[in-house]
């Protein structure tokens, strides 16, 4: 499956929210599933016109997509579609195939089916649809850039202290309470980018060891704890792998904004599992996944170019974190997921637009 052609699904929200999901794509061709679910149907339960039309759009557009050079994407610019019989089922299918390619326009052909009981597919929708190939500065695609983790938070390091960011302001308050009073205790940072628990901990009165990938994270990190005299260990290790740390050393063990970039989180939450004494604790933040739903990952914008960097992040659900904890035998002792409020859209003008989402999840677990 071409990464353009999953980007075309994995980027566009409102795809997303309707919950059509991508089955096959090659250049040429593209098939689409939906499960129907009640908000799909229109007054008198059969599926919705609109559902149906944007599907075949969308399917047309992956299917043209891959027909098309790297500096170039697909608009839609018309497109005619017959409903041929009501639409009933629990499933749709939606098949796309280019029928004329061409260098700025391409027209294509979709079919929407209702899969009913006994796995009956009946055709119940017929789209042309009409793309425009336009280069992609048209349609703002070469705005965004997927990096790899360690890339995008290289880059990221030199203006990341400096940023609006919501999560942390509705996040630093948790972890402090969730760490407690860390004086003499040994804690481990780990995913410590610039040090921003790491440096108030230590100030604190703890011994901090801070574990991270990105050297120009941690670079950042380094200058700050220097010149605030501070002696924190960083230690540059991909956490993905087993952590370069003795077992049962740690107080506290603080995983801060990492796990959406960790695609199996139970591995990394074994290794946390590891490290922390019996009497400690292990505190994690991270993104609330249906900020991910919603299409927003972690990302920055590149101040030379302007462009939109996201660092790979995964899709991993609430049930992953949890099942990965209790794996590798921790004990949730708290959990909650905190939504954006009245008080933190007016401190932080970005995150209005995700009042009432929540934004945050806290957990704090014991071995
Ligand atoms: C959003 S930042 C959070 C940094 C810090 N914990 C904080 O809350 O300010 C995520 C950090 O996780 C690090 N990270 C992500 N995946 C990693 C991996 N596989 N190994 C080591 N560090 C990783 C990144 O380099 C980055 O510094």
């Amino acid at each position: 499956m071409s990464e353009r052609g999953r980007r075309l699904f994995g980027r566009a929200a409102f795809m997303r929210d309707l919950g059509v999901e991508l089955e096959s794509i090659e250049p040429g061709s593209c098939t689409t599933k939906l499960r129907v679910m009640p908000r799909h149907l229109q007054q008198d339960q059969f599926i919705h016109a609109a559902v149906q039309a944007a599907m075949a759009d969308h399917s047309a557009g992956g299917a043209a997509i891959g027909l098309v050079g790297e500096d170039r994407t697909v608009l839609t610019v018309e497109y005619k579609i017959n409903l041929l019989r009501p639409a009933r089922g629990q499933l749709l299918r939606c098949t796309s195939r280019v029928i004329r390619p061409g260098k700025s326009i391409c027209v294509a052909e979709s079919d929407v089916l209702a899969v009913g009981t006994n796995s009956v597919e009946k055709l119940t929708a017929k789209a042309i649809v009409t793309l425009a190939v336009v280069p992609l500065g048209e349609s703002g695609e070469e705005h965004v850039e997927i990096s790899s983790t360690k890339e995008g938070y290289d880059r990221w390091a030199e203006i990341y202290d400096g940023e609006d960011n919501p999560l942390v302001l509705l996040e630093e308050p948790e972890v402090d309470l969730h760490l407690g009073d860390v004086r003499d205790l040994e804690v481990a940072d780990v995913g410590c980018g610039t040090g921003r628990h790491a440096l108030r901990i230590a100030e604190k009165g703890a011994r901090v060891v801070g574990v991270d990938f990105s050297e120009g994270m941690m670079k950042r990190a380094r200058e700050k704890a220097a010149a605030s005299g501070h002696a924190i260990d960083f230690i540059a290790h991909d956490i993905t792998h087993p952590l370069p740390l003795a077992g049962a050393r740690f107080d506290r063990v603080l995983c801060a904004l990492v796990l959406d970039h960790i695609e199996r989180p139970a591995q990394l939450l074994a290794e946390l599992a590891r490290i922390v004494k019996p009497s400690g604790r292990v505190v994690i933040s991270v993104m609330h996944p249906a900020m991910l739903l919603r299409g927003v990952e972690a990302r920055f914008r590149d101040p030379t170019t302007g462009k939109e960097i996201r660092p790979k992040s995964y899709p991993n659900q609430l049930s992953d974190y949890v099942t990965a904890a209790a794996a590798a035998g921790l004990r949730i002792e708290h959990m909650k997921e905190h939504a954006v409020n009245d008080a933190l859209a007016a401190k932080s003008p970005r995150s209005a637009k995700y009042l009432g989402w929540p934004l945050l999840v806290m957990m704090s677990l014991r071995p």
